[in-house]
């Protein structure tokens, strides 16, 4: 029977859908009890049982509970579990990652477990060594699991978290009601939240932090997408007189190793307003749980340690199922279990693709002179791209016809540029270039990328011979002058690893990168000239 988790890379929660990560939920469960219970027959039905099975850490950024509760996860699968030593690995001697990696997939290692300060690794990864395995014959493709990548995802807490929480709604998906306190700025455990909690059918989120800390405007956006109600509140003190608080409280740490100098400056009081102080207990409601991803700093915990011993103490259970469920994980991915899955998967998420220049009539020839004719004797031959930017302000709009211009290659041709405005006073670009009678595919989906709601005119002996409407593409990639502006992802070109920059059309028309996600508006893709 096929088994839609064998092999797969676990880098966004997103990665597998809401029914496989219900579907993981009830199978952590079953192995947890049959732990606690030594039920050994259960327990070796989870076993992967292989030791030539390769499952790999490689911890470029510290870690604790991460990677000893995967390096226990893995040992109780009776496989080959190994670690790179990265301080003395040849990523020192300026090796790709692509390099370091696709070699040790040569090494009979099936499953990646990777942390890095560089966000999308393990998306550009799980493709490189795709293809280093078919080049190879590996008769296998290695699958990565994304533990922690600088501020954007850490998908495998995110199912930890959720399992801790469903455990104390009694696996219950209706609803959630949950406070998300600290760093949520810095803190990549929050981010998957925006996406991780739409396993449940209602959900409200409660974001507890000073605007120093707040959850960076893309992850409420795509909370708020996702149908969540979210709420915003700039300190403990101040959630406390809201009326409707959460029973499940969840603390993030303030990240001082990924704060600049600006925000370090005011630590103790952005501390201030995301610690729990004693005499907060009392207007908590009755049956309140704190989480915790941990580590908490042992000087200035933000959930202090006289709470360990009250029933507020939610993260020890927490920090122990990390393990149960890492377990389940590689047991997936290793196509141990997951047969009697049944639901939707996400690999069956398809991205159609779309037309994204549509002819459209030519308009009557009265129509045709006034829009090629303000200002500028009217073409015989040639093209015009008309409605750019339409209702964005002359200079902006002069801005970015001068970067179509260049990336789909009209500097050198005669023609000329012009701002004009509609009957309905918005204004518009037109750029003319007699004598350039086409675009050729490749040309026609930049001009579609960078130029969306546009239309193309051809012109041909001064009429217009055809006419296309431009629309976003859906995806577009391998354009050597487009790159994500996040620094810190993989695709950035200042990580020189080489890795052509991907993107997806949002629901809202912009572009989110394929690696670290990072949204952009489809004028700031482009290299600056
Ligand atoms: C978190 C992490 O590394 O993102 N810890 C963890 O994995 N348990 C949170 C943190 O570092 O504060």
């Amino acid at each position: 029977m096929n088994n839609v988790f064998k092999g797969r890379s676990l880098c966004v929660i997103e990665d597998f859908s809401i029914d496989e990560r219900r579907y993981f939920f009830k199978k952590t469960q079953e192995l947890k009890r049959a732990i606690l219970e030594n039920n050994e027959a259960v327990m070796d039905s989870f076993r992967i049982n292989d030791p030539d099975f390769g499952i790999y850490e490689v911890f470029l950024e510290d870690s604790t509970r991460t990677k000893e509760s995967f390096r226990n996860a893995a040992k109780f699968h009776h496989a080959k579990v190994s670690e790179l030593l990265c301080d003395s690995s040849s990523i020192n001697k300026g090796e790709s990652y692509a390099d370091t990696f696709n070699m040790l997939s040569g090494y009979s290692n099936r499953i990646f477990i990777v942390r890095s300060k560089v966000e999308g690794l393990t998306k550009w990864l799980s493709e490189e060594t795709s293809e280093y395995a078919e080049r190879n014959h590996l008769p296998y493709k290695p699958a990565f699991i994304n533990a922690g990548d600088g501020k954007h995802e850490h998908p495998t807490q995110e199912l930890l978290d959720e399992f801790s929480f469903l455990e104390r709604l009694n696996m219950d998906f209706s609803e959630i009601h949950l406070a998300l306190v600290g760093d949520l700025y810095h803190g990549r455990t929050v981010h998957s939240k925006a996406n991780g909690l739409k396993i449940f059918d209602k959900v409200t989120v409660d974001l507890i932090a000073p605007d120093e800390l707040m959850m960076p405007e893309n992850y409420i956006e795509i909370m708020k997408e996702n149908g969540f109600k979210v709420n915003i509140y700039p300190s403990i003190e101040n959630y406390l007189d809201c009326g409707d608080i959460a029973k499940i409280w969840y603390f993030t740490r303030p990240q001082l190793e990924r704060m600049g100098e600006r925000i370090l400056k005011k630590e103790a009081e952005l501390r201030e307003a995301i610690t729990f102080k004693r005499e907060f207990i009392d207007r908590l409601k009755e049956g309140t749980k704190f989480y915790h991803p941990l580590p908490r700093h042992k000087e200035h915990p933000t959930i202090p340690t006289f709470l360990d011993k009250t029933e507020l103490n939610g993260w020890e259970e927490q920090a122990i199922n990390g393990m149960y469920c890492r377990m389940i994980l590689l047991s997936l991915i290793a196509g141990k279990i997951g047969e009697d899955f049944s639901g939707q998967s996400a690999i069956e998420k398809d991205y159609k693709s779309e037309e994204y220049i549509v002819e459209v009539q030519p308009e009557n020839k009265d129509n045709k002179e006034k829009n090629i004719s303000e200002g500028v004797r009217p073409i015989r031959n040639g093209i015009v791209i008309d409605h750019i930017c339409k209702g964005d302000s002359p200079e902006d709009i002069r801005k970015h016809i001068r970067l179509i211009s260049s990336v789909i290659g009209l500097d050198n041709a005669r023609g000329g540029e012009w701002i004009s405005h509609g009957s309905d006073g918005k204004f518009k670009g037109i750029i003319f270039r007699p004598d350039v009678m086409d675009l050729s595919r490749k040309e026609l989906k930049r001009l579609a990328a960078i130029a969306p709601h546009c239309t193309l005119n051809i012109i041909k002996d001064g009429k217009v011979a055809k006419k296309f409407r431009t629309h976003m593409p859906p995806r577009i990639y391998n354009f050597e002058d487009m790159s994500c502006k996040n620094e810190a992802c993989i695709s950035n070109p200042v990580n020189k690893e080489g890795v052509a920059s991907k993107f997806y059309r949002t629901n809202d028309g912009g572009y989110r990168c394929a690696y670290c996600g990072k949204v952009h508006s489809f004028k700031e893709i482009w290299n600056k000239r």
